[in-house]
């Protein structure tokens, strides 16, 4: 019979991507540490490790979060998502394939956690969700348009040391005008 781990320990199973890892993590292990260091994730980047760029966003259930500020043992049970668990077998996201055709990168540093955030963003703006550059918050006013504005106050979190904003709020909205079929007017608004 396995030895129990120490107190100091826990046993946990991380389910990313779709696939059950199960660990025995330090309670003070962060989930970035877990993802890079455990099980290889590497693409999930590591920038200030303090909250602070966002280089480390992931989905968990379904939703963004900074992984230097998540405890792994946090994630036991959750279903996370790394940019490694977007693309469709070869067919990119959306948003990976919008960020590949529009430049929306220099060195490619920021781009996992601009990619996990941006495809939250989508989600958050379809679901309704106002945000601190939203006019007009009463529900009667239904959901505002994605504009270059909306989608760089949502997307304040995630800082591109390159500065390739322009093109990175333009793969935004051309992603966003793709899961509506409608146009990609902030696109458009963006490239202006
Ligand atoms: S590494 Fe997590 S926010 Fe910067
Ligand atoms: S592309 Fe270099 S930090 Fe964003």
């Amino acid at each position: 019979m396995a030895s129990a781990p120490p107190s100091t320990h826990s046993a946990i199973t991380l389910t990313v991507n779709g696939e059950k890892h199960p660990l025995t993590v330090d309670h003070r292990t962060t989930l970035l540490d877990a993802l890079r260091e455990r099980l290889d994730l590497t693409g999930t980047k590591k920038g200030c490790d303090q909250g602070q760029c966002g280089a480390c966003t992931v989905l968990i259930d379904g939703r963004r979060a900074v992984s230097c500020l998540q405890l792994a043992v946090a994630a036991d049970g959750r279903e996370i998502t790394t940019v490694e668990g977007l693309a469709d077998g070869d067919r990119l996201h959306p948003v990976q394939q919008a960020f590949l055709d529009l430049d929306g990168y220099q060195c490619g540093y920021c781009t996992p956690g601009q990619i996990c955030s941006a495809v939250a963003v989508i989600e958050e703006h379809a679901a309704g969700w106002p945000s601190a550059a939203t006019d007009d918050v009463r529900p009667e006013a239904g959901p505002p348009e994605l504009t270059p504005e909306e989608i760089r106050e949502r997307m304040s979190g995630n800082l591109c040391r390159c500065a390739a904003y322009v093109s990175i709020v333009e793969a935004v909205a051309r992603a966003a005008g793709e899961r509506t079929g409608g146009a990609a007017d902030g696109a458009e608004e963006a490239a202006a």
